[in-house]
């Protein structure tokens, strides 16, 4: 058995990380709001080769960085070796300087690192990892004016039989959700799929936090619920879209609150969270995972 993790806390976040400037930045950088994007979620082909590239690029980045997950390990190292591998491969980490909620600070690393209570949009600081955390890695990259987003969790070392539960179940629940992604359903399958899977072994679903169409903005304004949210959110799956399928699934209640750096989202209850994303592509013939390494 491990030992009874204390609740996360705040560490000591490390001073940004340089960006080349032959690196093509989002608009959004260094800016207080990203620009609201007009241009729908339906995409054309050369678009769509591009999102591509770095959904592959984003995917690699996660496979990288989750390699490195184990007792002992900062959250900022990840940060360190996930940056550092996006840059390399000629891409802008996106959620870094992705600006705030009105008068908070832009978010400040290349990644997400969210462990075990923690929701979603930790940021990666001095906190150790401990043997038997759930460790969420969210990472994005941006290259050629487009974005591809992914998350994954990652055990540090054996884990409890409740975590690794947790873990595996959010991956299928992930995988429904996109399996249910078809053309002339409305976006809000999605979440019914991901709901129902999730009640089955007594796990509730963050409603608070929503997949999101990608592509030539971070965030499209386009809303995937992974809740059933019907009658709302009834947006119509088309070929050409793309978004993300991003689950959250808890332990216990899925109500969180956020901590005054203006970013990281925890359970009320402090229950466990595990999550995935993928960032997918609507074919004629269903949907298409463009984030596998
Ligand atoms: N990658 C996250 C998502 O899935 C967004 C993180 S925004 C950040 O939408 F600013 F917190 F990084
Ligand atoms: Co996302
Ligand atoms: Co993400």
């Amino acid at each position: 058995m491990s030992p009874v993790r204390e609740p996360i806390t705040k560490g000591t976040v490390s001073p940004l990380r340089d960006v080349p400037t032959s690196i093509a930045r989002p608009e959004y950088v260094g800016r207080t709001h990203a620009a609201t994007w007009e241009g729908g979620d339906i995409h054309d082909a050369e678009t769509v080769e591009k999102i591509r590239i770095s959904a592959q690029i984003a995917a690699q980045a996660l496979a990288e960085v989750g390699r490195h997950v184990a007792p002992g390990v900062t959250t900022d190292e990840l940060d360190r070796i996930g940056h550092e591998f996006v840059l390399d491969n000629g891409a802008y980490p996106s959620t870094l300087g992705y600006p705030g909620a009105a008068g908070r600070p832009p978010f400040p690393k290349a990644l997400c690192t969210s462990v075990n209570e923690v929701i979603c949009h930790g940021i990666p600081d001095s906190t150790v990892i401990e043997d038997g955390d759930i460790v969420k890695v969210d990472i994005t990259a941006f290259k050629n004016g487009v974005h591809g987003d992914n998350c994954g969790s990652f055990i540090a070392g054996e884990g409890s039989d409740e975590a690794r539960k947790l873990v595996e179940v959010t991956h299928e629940a992930m995988m429904r959700g996109i399996k249910a992604a078809r053309p002339g359903r409305e976006v809000n399958v999605i979440g019914r799929v991901i709901e129902k899977y999730a009640a089955r072994f007594g796990y509730e679903s963050v409603r608070n936090y929503t997949g999101h169409g990608v592509g030539p903005a971070f965030h499209t304004g386009l809303i995937i619920p992974h809740y059933d949210a019907a009658p709302l959110h009834d947006d119509v799956i088309e070929p050409g879209m793309v978004f993300t399928v991003e689950p959250m699934l808890c332990i216990g209640s899925e109500e969180s609150n956020e901590w005054d750096d203006g970013w990281t989202v925890v359970t009320d209850d402090r229950s466990w969270v595990a999550q995935f994303e993928h960032t997918i592509l609507i074919t004629d013939e269903g949907a298409e995972v463009l984030t596998l390494p």
